[in-house]
């Protein structure tokens, strides 16, 4: 203020009277003393917070109609203060006091002070919204937190060395990862481990099936949509994956299906770290790490042209192979002595498996992977009597396929012969591959017409 200057028309009265208008518009309660210490204004927020209605203070000495006012010390001292606490009957406030100079000369003492209603209310008001916060964060957090880590995955110093290894090194690094692997075989096992293992952790782990939500819903679920952009449209619009998942890890499951019109704008968020929502004009940058995972081979797809060349290379920054349980046949044995240990209870410790079936369960070519082995030893556990599991406790399929000498009755020559001609044709087809030239070579090594191959397929 004591450089402030005003240049005015007014009288001295009218200027004064407009300086008091002017401070009692002041959303602050002022009190202004003399330098002998005596009351010489008050505003009315002044009246407001403390209760203290002018006519009992204006022209007294402060010190005796407000005991213990701290404003006469800045008289004395000339010094500033900040932040005094003071209480009126239910009425909290802080006042800051402050000397009035003229030509260096102390000329009296202004105090300002506010109320602590309003910092309390908001105080609550902010507390509230923090638990909120809180407590959705908790929440949204619960509901994508991975619950797996490498340490669960069994097999990481057999068959799975090398896709664990690489996988770690891909967890602490900003590339996209594709993995592929035919279906149980463990994909989104890796992609929670690989979330869990790096520094995305404490952020959201956001799962999504590209085949199991319709192709159009799948545009505005992963990107958000703006109010009213549509007219089923949600109040306030909706928030996509991508920006609930931003600093985590997008899991697109089946990436494989997802539609092509999708494809670049999926590529063109890869490329550029930006989202747009569906109906909105604005950009949205997010940081997030891409997991897809595919049964399908993405490579045969991008040559059939149903997926994108382009998208593939993007999404295929590190990439993970996972084979098959039954090119993995130690980690079979790994994955039965673990579930027979964690079957065993107080009453039958040792739960065992008879040698032929340990045989046809390592001899069983798992089309449904682990998770079709898991399946299997869980019927068995529930078939055995006593601690014992013969082939006959497990399922059908397995007791059938797994071994050639298993059959239900009549047991056959012709299905005997039936059972191994097909295991052969599949072992054969496996070899050579699933496309015509390798059917034509499958046949010519098997000694039968193309034609004949392909009605045994169909049997
Ligand atoms: N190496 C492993 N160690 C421990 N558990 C495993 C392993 N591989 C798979 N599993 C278990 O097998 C089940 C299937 O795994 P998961 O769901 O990850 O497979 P997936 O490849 O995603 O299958 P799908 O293609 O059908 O979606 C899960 O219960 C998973 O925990
Ligand atoms: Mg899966």
């Amino acid at each position: 203020m004591g450089n402030g200057s005003i240049t005015n028309n007014l009288s001295e009265n009218d200027y004064t009277d407009w300086l008091e208008e002017t401070i009692d518009s002041i959303n602050d309660g002022i009190l202004v003393i003399d330098v002998h210490g005596v009351v010489q204004f008050v505003n009315t927020e002044y009246t407001n917070i403390t209760g203290v209605h002018p006519d009992t203070i204006v022209g007294k000495p402060l010190k005796d109609v407000r005991k213990g006012a701290v404003l006469p010390k800045a008289l004395r001292d000339g010094k500033r203060r900040e932040g005094i606490y003071r209480r009126e009957g239910q009425t909290e406030y802080v006042i800051d006091t402050a000397p009035v100079y003229k030509n260096e000369e102390i000329i009296g003492a202004v105090s300002v002070c506010k109320s602590l209603n309003e910092v309390h209310y908001l105080t609550k008001e902010l507390k509230k919204s923090k638990e909120q916060l809180l407590r959705l964060e908790n929440t949204v957090g619960h509901m994508y937190r991975t619950r797996y880590t490498f340490d669960d995955i069994v097999g990481k110093d057999n068959g799975l060395k090398t896709p664990v290894e690489t996988a770690k090194k891909a967890a602490y690094s900003e590339l996209n990862i594709l993995i592929q692997g035919e279906s149980g075989t463990g994909k989104e096992l890796f992609a929670q481990a690989i979330h869990s293992e790096g520094p995305r952790s404490k952020f959201p782990f956001i799962p999504i099936n590209c085949a199991a939500i319709p192709a159009e819903l799948l545009e505005s679920e992963l990107f958000g949509y703006e109010e009213g952009s549509f007219t089923s449209s949600k109040k306030g619009g909706k928030v996509g994956l991508f920006e609930l998942s931003n600093y985590g890890t997008l899991f697109l499951d089946e990436i494989g299906d997802l539609p092509i019109e999708l494809q670049a704008k999926l590529l063109r968020v890869l490329q550029e770290g930006r989202i747009r929502k569906v109906g909105g004009l604005e950009e949205e940058e997010v940081d997030v790490q891409v997991i897809t995972a595919t049964n399908k081979d993405l490579g045969k797809l991008v040559e059939k042209q149903r997926f994108r060349e382009d998208l593939y290379y993007r999404l295929n920054g590190v990439a993970i192979n996972i084979s098959p349980l039954r090119d993995r046949k130690e980690d079979i044995q790994l994955f039965i002595d673990i579930l027979m240990e964690d079957a065993g209870s107080p009453e039958i410790p040792h739960v065992n498996l008879t040698k032929e079936a340990s045989q046809t369960l390592t001899q069983y070519d798992w089309p449904g992977n682990t998770r079709e082995l898991f399946n299997a030893i869980h019927y068995a556990l529930s078939m055995r009597e006593g601690n014992c599991i013969e082939p006959c406790h497990l399922p059908e399929l397995v007791r059938k396929h797994g071994s050639i000498t298993e059959f239900d009755n009549p047991q056959s020559l012709k299905e005997i012969v039936k059972y191994t001609e097909q295991k052969i044709i599949k072992q054969s087809i496996k070899k050579y591959g699933d496309s015509l030239e390798g059917k034509k070579k499958t046949a010519k090594k098997l000694g039968i017409s193309l034609a004949t191959l392909y009605n045994k397929i169909g049997e």
